[in-house]
């Protein structure tokens, strides 16, 4: 029995997803290959991704390849009910609403994890370290999972790493189609998205301040570029903060940074990057928002501490005063402002991660041998495959090598 909160919203959602799914011709392709052979009969899947149209696209495609698939929501705040309640009314187990609290957030995941899945798919690694931590009687069961973000990956290596992965997950994020896409032009676009849709306010001419420069970071950056904003990148890591420096990028420590940016944007997947030290610097009317997929990037006990709550202007935006008098505003209470306070990456753009999905939830579903209990990269040639599929899409036709190219590389 699904646990959700407006069953009366489904026809809207339904919309939703149609809409999504019009503009997802990879996965589209992928359903229509793979549905008439039902691979996923018999198995179960549990999900816990954003809850939004597309993926609620991604789960219904399981469900029709023949999976009995239940989903759960990677984030309280990027749940849309009216989605969760669709996929309800089509047959799938969702456990999340809309604002769930941190207890309600656990039990949803609880719900899903016990409906003991051969296969996982999971954002951020919350599932998949909650089937380890209470679900221990389930492990042997699940074939594999896979995981789509840098977050999840670096939990998940870590638990691999004290040898206690218990099954084999895909690195989703690592492979091409995702992390060139998806962190890098679908985090630039929707964190953008996120803050004027949220703000109504104007980017061109504004200081930007983004904290970290790796896929989504740089996505972020130019993104605001493009947008007219003058832009001061911070880093931790050498060679990334050389690069940003290349691109044209002002480079400097966040200390200096703090005092000069309209908007400060997180997306380093570090916590306390910006802290008391920073909160005490920044300008009048200053805009903090979060990309990183945990709302510890800004310090908000810091926040609390320097200064009040003192309202809420506009929906996800809180005002802060500080004793002098000073007015700081935190977008979507620190949390991934693209999905908190917006619909997520573009449907064209997880168009390309959900099929990666896909085929890695298949390529596990298909090995005959047990696979090592590790992070595995998913096979180079599903990469392809996907990117050759979204090319076709575009009506982008490419070269072959001929066979005397073939031959001279294959030779060197
Ligand atoms: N929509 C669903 N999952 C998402 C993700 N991880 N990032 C952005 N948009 C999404």
């Amino acid at each position: 029995m699904s646990l959700i909160r407006s069953p009366e919203l489904a026809p809207e959602g339904e919309e939703r997803i149609n809409w999504v799914a019009r503009h997802m011709p990879v996965l589209q392709e992928l359903e229509r290959t793979l549905a008439p052979r039902q691979p996923f009969r018999g198995l179960r899947i549990a999900i816990c991704l954003h809850l939004e149209a597309k993926t609620a696209y991604l789960a219904k495609v399981l469900q029709r390849c023949g999976a009995e698939v239940a989903i759960t929501a990677s984030n309280p705040l990027s749940t849309q009910d009216a989605v969760a309640a669709a996929l309800a009314a089509s047959g799938i187990e969702v456990f999340a609403w809309h604002g769930a609290t941190g207890e309600e957030y656990w039990e949803h995941l609880r719900r899903t994890a016990a409906t003991a899945p051969h296969l996982v798919i999971d954002d951020g690694g919350d599932l998949i370290t909650l089937l380890h931590r209470e679900f221990p009687e389930l492990l042997a069961g699940i074939r594999g999972g896979a995981e789509e973000t840098t977050t999840g990956l670096l939990r998940l290596r870590a638990l691999a790493r004290e040898g206690r992965l218990a099954f084999p997950v895909i690195a989703v994020n690592d492979a091409h189609c995702k992390y060139l896409f998806d962190n890098r032009y679908g985090t630039g676009q929707s964190v953008w998205d996120g803050i004027m849709r949220t703000t109504n306010l104007l980017i061109s001419g504004k200081m930007v301040v983004v904290a970290g420069f790796g896929w989504c970071g740089r996505g972020i950056a130019q993104r605001a570029r493009g947008l007219g904003a003058r832009v001061i990148v911070t880093e931790v890591e050498p060679v990334r903060a050389l690069e940003a420096a290349m691109e044209g990028f002002e480079v400097m420590p966040m200390e200096e940074a703090a005092s000069r940016g309209d908007i400060l944007v997180t997306a380093t997947g570090c916590a306390q990057v910006i802290r008391e030290e920073h909160l005490a610097r920044l300008k009048d009317g200053a805009l903090l928002a979060n990309a990183g997929h945990f709302d510890v990037e800004i310090d908000k006990q810091a926040l609390a501490r320097l200064a009040r709550p003192t309202g809420r202007p506009r929906r996800n935006i809180e005002e802060y005063t500080f004793p002098e008098g000073k007015k700081v505003f935190l977008l979507a209470e620190g949390r991934l402002v693209n999905l908190a306070a917006g619909d997520g990456h573009p449907a064209e753009i997880m168009d390309l991660s959900f099929a990666l999905q896909l085929l890695a939830l298949d390529y596990l579903r298909r090995q005959e041998q047990p696979l090592p209990r590790e992070v595995l990269p998913l096979p180079r040639e599903l990469d392809r495959q996907v990117a050759s599929l979204k090319l076709h899409s575009l009506g982008v036709k490419i070269d072959r090598l001929t066979p005397q190219q073939e031959r001279y590389l294959n030779n060197t």
